[in-house]
């Protein structure tokens, strides 16, 4: 990995994925979105690791694709690419991904921040799908993500004005979860991941799996998956062990099986 730092065991059960083009703000090319989507693969397999996060430096999560790599390409260049392929795989990934974001998060970067589960940023951060400003629109997700998370009369102004929200307001609007000065950002992150990861692993995953359903079908389809979902969680040892240990007042140790 040339253009991503991972470390499978940054913290118990906690894998840490650094973005790593800082002279480019970490600029989303093909090589680093291959070597991302790969580290994902492994990761999701590693039974060590639970929840993954993601992160940028302090200056920027990524402030988009790459513009360079883009920009004396056809349609037909960019259909043969494919490079949304790698984003479906990213977008597939099982475990809880939390994105740890400051500064930079524009367009492809602030795409990736929302395929990641959860978004913990720093009151530094800015978020934005500047795309517009140079003559094209978001392709990983942007209007359809930030649409879901803020509500069309904010993601409209921001996909058709390039303008950024800063961590506060993207906060207020429902599209991170936890804004917190720029020096806490990756601890706030690691904390909510410490929390995910001594629950089971199984009930996660099939939860993560509901909470998604629940922007891609109608609720009587939604919750007939929540449920077929719940019952499985009952052929874990974890929901054995998740029972026997608040019945006898103890704290759970959740196997993954
Ligand atoms: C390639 C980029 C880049 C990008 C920054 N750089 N963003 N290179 N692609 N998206 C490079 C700059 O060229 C420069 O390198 C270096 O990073 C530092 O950037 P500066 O512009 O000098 O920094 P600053 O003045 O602080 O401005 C920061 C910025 C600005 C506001 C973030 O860089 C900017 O507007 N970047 C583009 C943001 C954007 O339009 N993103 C959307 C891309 S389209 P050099 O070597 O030149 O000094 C997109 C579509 C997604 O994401 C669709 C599917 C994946």
């Amino acid at each position: 990995m040339e253009l991503i730092k991972v470390n499978p065991a940054h913290k118990k059960y906690i894998a840490l994925i650094e973005l790593n083009r800082p002279k480019e703000l970490n600029a989303l090319n093909l090589q680093l979105m291959q070597e991302l989507k790969e580290a994902l693969r492994q990761l999701d397999e590693d039974e060590t690791v639970r929840v993954i996060i993601i992160t940028g430096n302090e200056r920027a999560f990524a402030a988009g694709a790459d513009i360079k790599q883009m920009a004396g390409k056809t349609a037909i260049d960019m259909l043969n690419i494919d490079q949304f392929s790698t984003w479906d795989q990213i977008r597939k990934t099982k475990k809880p991904l939390i994105a740890a974001v400051s500064g930079f998060a524009l367009g492809g970067g602030c795409e990736l921040a929302m395929t990641c589960d959860m978004i913990v940023a720093s009151e530094t951060a800015k978020f934005g799908q500047p795309e517009i400003k140079i003559g094209v629109m978001p392709g990983a997700g942007g209007t359809q993500r930030l649409t879901r998370a803020i509500g069309k009369a904010r993601a409209m102004e921001m996909v058709l004005t390039g303008d950024f929200i800063d961590g506060h307001e993207a906060q207020r609007l429902g599209l991170v979860n936890r804004v917190v000065p720029v020096e806490m950002y990756l601890h706030e992150a690691e904390s909510l991941a410490a929390k995910i990861a001594a629950m089971s692993p199984v009930a996660a995953k099939l939860a993560k799996e509901s909470v998604n359903r629940a922007f891609e079908t109608h609720l009587d389809e939604g919750l007939n998956f929540e449920r077929k979902n719940f019952y499985l969680t009952f052929a874990s040892e974890d929901q054995t062990e998740g029972m026997n240990a608040f019945i006898e007042k103890r704290k759970a140790e959740f196997k993954g099986r």
